[in-house]
């Protein structure tokens, strides 16, 4: 008979972690890809990426403090348990696992590699770095074909073992037999969390200039260009009316 007892898996740091990960990708990669960037708002794709950042850089300092799950000790496959896991979840034989299994947990690891190379490569661009555009954009693309296979990942496990990771990830618990569960769900480090990023957030805010298109990133104190400045749009608007008129 299958267990009914419900042990905690995920603390509140790695559940907030995560569903902040995903709005904050989603609405720069909206505002980035759909808006364009010669749109007014196109500079917040930076600011949430920069944030993303932080909340990437605490992610990593918590896989080495966080509790069982959230250690990366706890998912550190070898690429041989990762290609047995893949085939064994083809073949429809693969256990479940209480905290990530190799396929998340490769994911996870490439997808925080994929926000900093995002992020390094976009503040280059604001540094005035042209030339890496293209790799920015090919950072993004393929954080977007990672994001589609993880989500084609999680709706296999649920179907293959009948199992709700979706709610896991939103109240923190899994169904077990095990022992294995975490004893707290550490609230203090979430408000820590919460605090920091409402923190940087405020201060990425009071150091942008909306009329150029600027922001001075706090801590670092390097300014970026991260959109086209008004002035510099209105210049671009006269200059092509300009060769309308002349055809
Ligand atoms: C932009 C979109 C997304 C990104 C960047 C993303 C990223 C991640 C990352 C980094 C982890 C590891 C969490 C950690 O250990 O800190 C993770 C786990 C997880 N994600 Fe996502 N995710 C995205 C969308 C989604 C969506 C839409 C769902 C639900 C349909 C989802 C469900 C999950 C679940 C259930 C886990 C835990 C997997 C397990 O049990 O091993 N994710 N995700
Ligand atoms: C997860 C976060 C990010 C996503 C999804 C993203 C996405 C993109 C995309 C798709 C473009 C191409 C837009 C176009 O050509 O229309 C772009 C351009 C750009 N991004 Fe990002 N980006 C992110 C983070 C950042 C960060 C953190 C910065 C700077 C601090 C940044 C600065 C720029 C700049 C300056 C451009 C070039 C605009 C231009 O001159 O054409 N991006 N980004």
């Amino acid at each position: 008979m299958k267990s009914n007892k419900k042990i905690l898996i995920w603390d509140l740091p790695i559940r907030y972690f995560h569903w902040f990960l995903v709005i904050g990708f989603s609405g720069a990669a909206i505002i980035a890809l759909g808006f364009g960037d010669d749109h007014p708002n196109f500079a917040y794709h930076a600011i949430i990426g920069l944030i993303l950042f932080l909340m990437v850089i605490l992610r990593i300092l918590y896989g080495f403090i966080g509790t069982t799950y959230a250690r990366f000790k706890s998912f550190l496959f070898n690429p041989t348990e990762l290609f047995g896991y893949l085939k064994s979840a083809l073949m429809r034989n693969d256990k479940p696992y209480l905290g990530h299994n190799p396929g998340t947990a490769y994911a996870m690891f490439v997808m925080l590699a994929l926000i900093i190379g995002i992020v390094l490569t976009g503040i280059q661009l604001g540094l005035g770095n042209e030339n890496l555009e293209e790799l920015h954009e090919i950072f993004v693309y393929t954080m977007l074909g990672i994001v589609g296979l993880h989500i084609i990942g999680i709706i296999f496990h649920i179907f293959r073992h009948r199992e709700n990771i979706i709610a896991s990830m939103i109240h923190g618990k899994k169904t077990s037999d095990s022992e294995s569960g975490i004893s707290s769900s550490r609230p203090v480090i979430l408000i820590i969390f919460l605090a920091l990023l409402s923190l940087f957030t405020f201060d990425l805010l009071s150091n942008y200039q909306e009329i150029n298109k600027t922001i001075n990133v706090p801590i670092v104190g390097v300014q970026l260009q991260i959109g086209e400045s008004d002035s510099q749009e209105e210049f671009n608007n006269n200059r092509y009316e300009h060769e309308k008129d002349d055809d």
